[in-house]
């Protein structure tokens, strides 16, 4: 490549492991692929520039091929100080051309300053997950707002956020909840949370889930993920909740549904999965098993009072594992934090698996393409995306796994549309 991109990175010379990952990756995503021919023939992003603030995996890095040769100009930058793959960073600076301010581990100061020079670009369009990008430029960065046109969010927490500043009038342009779409909550948050958490707490601790006592905090779209792929490895599940019906709805699938206090004695692995704040915390700690594993796979790590751990314990062992650190209570009991607390399956694993993000990403590529002719019509504020690009997300993967379902005979569509018929 004649010029580089700008870029922020740890280590160019793992450029050839991460194209390799990235190409591996692009296996399991048959439908951005789809998306990737259409938009390198029409180039919906002509002239288009694109601030991403997301986890940089290589899904990611297909997303941002996806955008980059539909014509976009685009700057990324990490949502997670761990989740970062550095070959991945070096494979879409010097193969693919992109522009990337992340390196794994950074601190915090060096996190915002990536996402302030992913927003030197003076972007068009925004990509947040978990809103930390529009935060930025809602408070440090306001004299780019008049530029943006439209963005687009990934998370729970972000849209949670989102609707927040749009609640109370801070929120300056049209951001579109992607998260909500069917295609990516109820696979990514359920099948691709679930499963890749398990890989991280096994390839960080190598704990045998099975005869185990699992407690999952939240039973939301993550939760019910995390709570089925823990039975499925043999261990018991209980489920704590803020929720009546989420509790009653985990009770019925078979769960034991208890208070976090009741829970604490009994659990040998916790995750949090709640989007909210000190889930966790020392009145907790006091009472969990000597050797207990505590991991949280919601957005920010803020479920598991970390700051109260550090507080409470006489002893801290860092690194006793790859990214697991065990704190000595002043009981002379032990516990382990996996990925300090941060997003478990990103921290200590890959994240989702290829073929979950493919539908994540399909929904984010095509819902950036819609907005290009559609951001005029959207006031400031937290918009859906249009259903049928979600469904034509779920028919795409169908069709790309070989499957095919029924269609509506006409006399069924008359009889669905129609009153007069009882029993
Ligand atoms: N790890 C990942 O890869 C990944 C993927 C998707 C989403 N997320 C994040 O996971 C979190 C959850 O997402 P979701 O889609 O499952 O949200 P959700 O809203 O569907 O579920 C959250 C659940 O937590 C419950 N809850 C809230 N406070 C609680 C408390 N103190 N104790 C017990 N339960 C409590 C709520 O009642 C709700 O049922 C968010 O932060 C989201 O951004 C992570």
């Amino acid at each position: 490549m004649d010029q580089l991109p700008k870029h922020d990175i740890a280590n160019p010379a793992l450029a050839a492991d991460g194209i390799r990952r990235i190409e591996w990756a692009d296996r399991c995503m048959p439908v951005l692929r789809q998306v990737r021919e259409r938009f390198a023939e029409h180039r919906p992003f002509a002239g288009v520039r694109i601030a991403a603030c997301m986890h940089v995996t290589t899904e990611t890095a297909n997303l941002m091929r996806t955008l980059h040769v539909g014509g976009a100009e685009i700057a990324l930058c990490a949502s997670n100080p761990l989740s970062t793959q550095d070959d991945v960073t070096a494979a879409l600076v010097h193969e693919y051309g992109i522009s990337v301010f992340a390196r794994t581990g950074v601190d915090r100061d060096t996190y915002y300053q990536h996402i302030n020079s992913a927003l030197d670009i003076q972007p068009d369009y925004v990509f947040d997950d978990g809103c930390d990008l529009v935060n930025t430029l809602h408070t440090s960065r306001t004299e780019l707002l008049s530029n943006i046109k439209a963005g687009c969010e990934e998370t729970t927490t972000g849209v949670q956020r989102l609707r927040q500043m749009s609640q109370d009038g801070a929120l300056r342009f049209p951001m579109v909840a992607v998260n909500d779409t069917d295609t990516k909550h109820m696979f990514d948050n359920r099948y691709g949370t679930g499963q890749s958490s398990m890989d991280a707490l096994m390839r960080a601790t190598n704990v045998l889930f099975a005869g185990r006592v699992v407690v999952v905090a939240g039973f939301g779209f993550c939760g019910q993920g995390l709570a089925e792929r823990a039975a499925g490895l043999g261990a018991q599940v209980i489920v704590t909740e803020v929720d009546a019906t989420k509790a009653l709805d985990a009770l019925m699938q078979g769960y034991r549904v208890m208070p976090m206090r009741d829970a604490a004695p009994l659990g040998d692995i916790f995750i949090t999965v709640t989007s909210n704040s000190g889930v966790l915390r020392p009145e907790h700690f006091e009472l969990m098993k000597d050797g207990a594993i505590l991991a949280n796979a919601g957005h920010f790590d803020v479920e598991v009072d970390v700051v109260g751990l550090e507080k409470m314990a006489v002893e801290k062992r860092t690194g006793i594992r790859h990214r697991t650190d065990e704190y000595v209570l002043p009981s002379g009991r032990r516990l382990l934090l996996v990925a300090e607390g941060r997003l478990v399956n990103l921290g200590a694993a890959e994240g989702h698996p290829a073929a979950v993000m493919d539908m994540s990403f399909s929904d984010q590529a095509l819902t950036a393409e819609w907005l290009i002719g559609s951001h005029s019509d959207l006031a400031p504020g937290v918009h859906e995306v249009p259903s049928e690009i979600d469904k034509e997300v779920a028919r795409l993967k169908l069709a790309a796994e070989g499957v095919s379902i029924d269609v509506l005979t006409t006399e069924q569509q008359a009889y669905l549309s129609g009153w007069q018929h009882g029993s």
